[in-house]
């Protein structure tokens, strides 16, 4: 009571008088602390054994404060696990601007929104994919106008051109299953059109054509790294440019708070600075075990690719057998084989042979025994003719924006999917068979996997010298 009287007698500490709450006695209690630490670490798998053995390191440190999860409120900049994560893609992928996102698809979505996609616009997008492009064009209120594919599954560039129309804005070319598409002719068909090409390599991070890195050769790449891709540990995205413009607009879209600008509250620099957007920040957490796949992404890319040539260049070649076509045998994403057998009814028997052997097969996600789709089988998001909120255009406003709005209708716009839009995607999709590879095949493995599939395909076609090649 005393020392109260005394204080508030003295002089203020803003003239040079002792500081009111000059530190604090009760203990500082992190928000964050040991016990979500080890949720992280129960999360990982470890026995309980080894939980309580990191419980009592760990419990010996003052956290203090503890630490914040959210890049923006990184007391230290520099620590931030989400900067460290776009730092290591700048490096890796040798481009000027990486922005991390929540997932690949907030990553399109802010591609879409950066190059000018809304409505009375067209983007055009493959076949076959996955439905997130095309989602994401919609989502941005354009149109995607759907594009049939060559043997490699990807985009083809010589059906391109018919696509075009005044309202393209931007092509969308996606790497199929580690597969990438033909680039150079897409390429020119986007600078003869004045098109922005937006490269979706959610399916094949890491990997190159003609020893440029996916992602780097349009104006934008987009990556999904997420658990199910073959770099990620969650839920996060990944947007390249070199171009200073759609990176900023990328951000505006990304995090529509502003923080990535350089003064948050400014009025618009230019035209297209400043809009509404939402918010697809990379969690720290996320960026965390992102930063450290990013930086084994290449080296497993080599390894892939030498088991995939390895395994092809031992592969007989069959009269009733024709291989994907690989647009860069050097390049590619390598974690799988694929063939396109005469038949579905070959196919299915060619399947079964090769389980049989022990050779993992399997169609896209679907279960081994399913492997040769056929006919009847159940719908898939990574072909077109699935992706029905697209094909019904489907609208959760009842506005009819963007396919029947009159921002596309003024501009001759008039849009109808049908199964049968592309009858080489109906095709290969139903009869592709695919066997997955595992980075740790030795020279033993893959010997053992080609006299497998030699095995079987010679038990079920006709050996023929002048087949198509493998590679
Ligand atoms: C080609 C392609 N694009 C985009 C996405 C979407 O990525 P995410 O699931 O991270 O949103 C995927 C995911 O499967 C994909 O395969």
């Amino acid at each position: 009571m005393r020392s109260t009287q005394v204080l508030s007698d003295a002089k203020l500490a803003i003239d040079g008088g002792p500081k009111a709450f000059a530190r604090q006695h009760g203990p500082r209690r992190p928000k964050i602390g040991v016990e979500e630490f080890m949720s992280i670490a129960e999360r990982f798998g470890f026995s309980d054994d080894t939980l309580e053995r990191i419980r009592l390191v760990i419990s010996v440190d003052d956290l203090g404060d503890g630490p914040t999860l959210s890049r923006f409120l990184t007391a230290h900049p520099p620590h931030s696990k989400g900067e460290a994560f776009e730092r290591a893609a700048r490096e890796i992928f040798g481009c000027k601007h990486a922005l991390s996102t929540s997932s690949g698809t907030g990553a399109l979505h802010s591609a879409m929104v950066a190059v000018g996609v809304g409505p009375g616009r067209e983007v055009i997008v493959p076949a076959i994919g996955f439905f997130a492009t095309a989602a994401t064009v919609v989502a941005a209120k354009g149109v995607p106008i759907f594009c049939d594919v060559d043997e490699s599954l990807c985009i083809d560039p010589e059906k391109i051109e018919a696509c075009i129309t005044p309202r393209t804005v931007a092509v969308a070319p996606t790497c199929v299953m580690g597969a990438v598409p033909d680039m150079d002719p897409i390429l020119e068909i986007a600078r003869k059109h004045s098109l922005k090409v937006i490269e979706d390599c959610a399916q094949a991070p890491g990997a190159k054509y003609k020893g440029r890195c996916v992602g780097t050769l349009g104006d934008v790449g987009c990556f999904s790294i997420s658990a199910y891709k073959i770099v990620g540990g969650g839920e996060g995205g990944l947007l390249l440019t070199d171009d200073n413009r759609l990176y900023e607009r990328a951000c505006q879209l990304a995090e529509c708070g502003g923080l990535t600008r350089p003064d948050r509250f400014a009025p618009p620099r230019y035209e297209g600075e400043l809009f509404c957007g939402t918010n697809y920040r990379m969690s720290e957490l996320e960026a965390a075990v992102n930063v450290v796949q990013i930086r084994k992404m290449p080296s497993l890319i080599t390894r892939y690719n030498t088991i995939r040539n390895s395994i092809l260049s031992k592969l007989k070649t069959f009269k009733e057998i024709v291989p994907q076509k690989i647009h860069d045998p050097d390049g590619g994403a390598g974690y799988m084989i694929r063939f396109f057998p005469e038949t579905i009814e070959l196919g299915r028997k060619i399947a079964a042979a090769l389980n049989a052997e022990g050779i993992g097969i399997g169609r896209f996600l679907w279960p081994a025994e399913c492997a040769v789709r056929g006919k009847d089988a159940p719908p898939d998001w990574h072909v077109y003719k699935d992706m029905f909120a697209v094909m019904l255009q489907t609208d959760p406003a009842e506005s009819g924006c963007p396919f029947s709005c009159p921002a596309y209708h003024e501009k001759g716009g008039r849009i109808e999917y049908n199964q049968g839009d592309c009858p080489v995607a109906d095709d290969l999709f139903d009869r592709n068979i695919q066997i997955w590879l595992d980075s740790g095949y030795d020279e033993e493995d893959c010997r053992n996997i080609a006299a497998g599939i030699n095995k079987v395909l010679s038990a079920y076609c006709m050996e023929d010298e002048n087949g198509r090649q493998w590679i």
